[in-house]
């Protein structure tokens, strides 16, 4: 039998074989990135090195990455589409190009002393071409030499064959993907690779990143040509062990069991939507990074996903609160390779029993008031869906599901102005905007970064060496900075913290990067207040001579000059003994 740890190990194993680095799989929440609320493929916390920056393990990399997205959730409950997954990557960093990738996947999906699949059930795809870049018939070609017939290579469009950017803007590029035909009967005439009944299943994509999306939608050619390749591990591990969906693999069992238990009339769809939904949660909430459930970013997804999980509890007739049950199976299933899980899982049960508390006392009122709406109206309004939102804590996401479920409508527009009139707070919180991502992956957002190690230096200085980096994330409008200090920072204290960062940039000093060892890093005296467990063998250090030395992939700005004028405008508890500072750059 085939499991996720064997497959995660033979891919990790051949491409070490194949000389790539094996690096850990970053955290879930971007910490110096806004183009996207979670890291949402392997390639995306290497976005600086896809763009020239040289990656101190080298130019081949590989690894199992945790992932998240919410693009797919209208298709989750079918066999293979999820919100929360595992994915397996491999990486050239302007090292080799289509033809050794296509080698390498064809090798290790064929090969018996890797994955032995057959290759007469192999079908692969490849970009057709466009105004942006040409018909890829290099790709097909070797697919060809490799012994995949003409007839099971399709050319396909934009839209099904090319990826990225992961944000709004970014490294992207054409692909050619691989389908594992399950064996099933097509479902039609114009069943092919791609489509969704469940004959094809999407095993690995092979992304060739030589462009780079602009913030005008252009596409420019990179400065070199990359590889960034994607392998879902749930859906492979079915594929390998013939089985006709991700749920039914070892890695979903023990919660799908467990809901099974739990339900009086069991539907296979519901069960399958909350372990996908509870098993993201948990890995999120697991991160220890502060990000609970709440109306905006992350924690909007969060709560989402949660309270989407608890209305198809109900229609499992699944009687008071569940979700701790089923997350309980997601610790068990993965605690012994994602060790975080057993260290939070404190903060990740009681995070989702207070969400499940919260919107399990409005539940049933909010559908009583749902029911009300529909006899009487046969479109939901904006107001109805707000008052839902509100009174209810019903996501706009959730009403407009119902409503489809009903068959009716529901005046979105006149929602999000009903709610923009409602909100005072950041723009940022209007629902429906977490689809795509925030913004672009700007100048703004390295000037805040760089920012955001001298306020780090600087809080070291004023407040002691006890202060250490909890957690931080940057939008273009603001960066936002936890540490750990017991108590509140006076407004002496912040005016000191804001005058050295200002300092230090007025000197406009050089900002210099090194590589090295994280112990050599930390010898030298360099912040570093993770995990090592998380740490690859060798770490870029960055140094601001005589105000701030940190171990940090980057990017920054090249002299310091360039941040403009520091100004902190909060400073607030988050939690005991974290506090919390959100500053703007004028
Ligand atoms: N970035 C591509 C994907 O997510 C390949 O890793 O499919």
């Amino acid at each position: 039998m085939w499991t996720g740890k064997k497959l995660v190990k033979a891919y990790l194993d051949f491409f070490r074989e194949k000389k790539h680095a094996i690096i850990p799989s970053a955290s879930l929440i971007p910490e110096h990135d806004p183009t996207v609320l979670f890291t949402t493929a392997g390639m995306h916390p290497l976005v600086p090195f896809l763009l020239g920056q040289p990656h101190p393990e080298g130019k081949r990399l590989a690894n199992n990455q945790k992932c998240l997205r919410t693009d797919d959730i209208g298709e989750v409950g079918d066999a293979s589409h999820h919100t929360f997954f595992f994915m397996l990557g491999n990486w050239s960093l302007g090292d080799y190009f289509k033809k050794e990738a296509i080698e390498f996947s064809f090798e290790f999906l064929t090969s018996k002393k890797w994955l032995g699949l057959d290759k007469e059930r192999i079908s692969v795809s490849c970009f057709a071409g466009d105004k942006d870049a040409p018909r890829d018939e290099e790709s097909a070609r070797h697919w060809e030499k490799m012994g995949i017939p003409k007839e099971r290579i399709y050319f396909f469009p934009k839209k099904d064959n090319w990826w990225g950017p992961a944000g709004k803007t970014g490294p992207c590029g054409p692909d050619t993907e691989m389908f594992y035909d399950t064996g099933k009967e097509k479902c039609g005439k114009g069943c092919k690779p791609g489509c969704s009944c469940g004959k094809y299943f999407e095993i690995w994509n092979d992304v060739f990143m030589e462009y780079n999306k602009t913030a005008s939608g252009k596409y420019e050619k990179l400065r070199q040509q990359n590889v960034d390749t994607g392998m879902g591990v749930e859906r492979t591990v079915a594929v390998l062990n013939g089985l006709p969906n991700d749920y039914e693999t070892e890695l979903f069992k023990p919660m799908m069991g467990k809901v099974r238990e739990l339900s009086k009339n069991y539907n296979e769809k519901s069960a399958r939507i909350i372990c996908d939904h509870l098993r993201a949660v948990v890995f999120v909430l697991a991160e220890g990074k502060g990000i609970v459930p709440s109306n905006v970013e992350q924690g909007y997804v969060l709560r989402r996903l949660i309270r989407r999980s608890i209305r198809h509890g109900r229609l499992l007739g699944i009687k008071g609160n569940f979700c701790r049950e089923i997350a309980k199976k997601v610790i068990e299933t993965y605690a012994d390779e994602w060790p975080e899980l057993k260290k939070n899982s404190g903060i990740v049960l009681r995070e989702l029993e207070a969400e499940e508390e919260k919107f399990g006392r409005v539940l049933s009122q909010g559908v009583k008031m749902f029911e009300k709406i529909l006899g009487r109206e046969k479109e939901i309004s904006g107001k109805d869906a707000f008052l839902l939102y509100q009174s209810f804590g019903f996501p706009l996401e959730m009403t407009v599901e119902i409503a489809k479920e009903r068959g009716l409508k529901i005046d979105r527009k006149a929602f999000e102005k009903e709610f923009e009139k409602h909100q005072k707070i950041s723009r940022q919180a209007t629902v429906g905007k977490f689809k795509s991502g925030l913004a672009d992956n700007s100048e703004v957002a390295i000037r805040m970064h760089t920012a955001t190690h001298l306020l780090h230096a600087a809080l070291r200085k004023v407040l002691g060496e006890h202060v250490q980096q909890k957690g931080s994330n940057i939008t273009p409008e603001r960066l936002r900075f936890d540490f750990s200090n017991p108590e509140k920072v006076t407004k002496e204290q912040l005016e000191k913290v804001e005058k050295l960062v200002n300092d230090a940039i007025k000197k406009g000093i050089t900002v210099k990067r090194e590589e090295m060892t994280l112990e050599e890093a930390r010898k030298r005296g360099a912040l570093a207040f993770f995990d090592s467990k998380y740490v690859p063998e060798k770490v870029s250090v960055y140094t601001i001579p005589g105000a701030s030395k940190e171990v940090c992939a980057g990017p920054h700005v090249k002299n310091t000059k360039e941040i403009g004028k520091f100004k902190i405008v909060k400073e607030e508890a988050i939690s005991a003994g974290v506090r919390r500072i959100k500053a703007v750059l004028e």
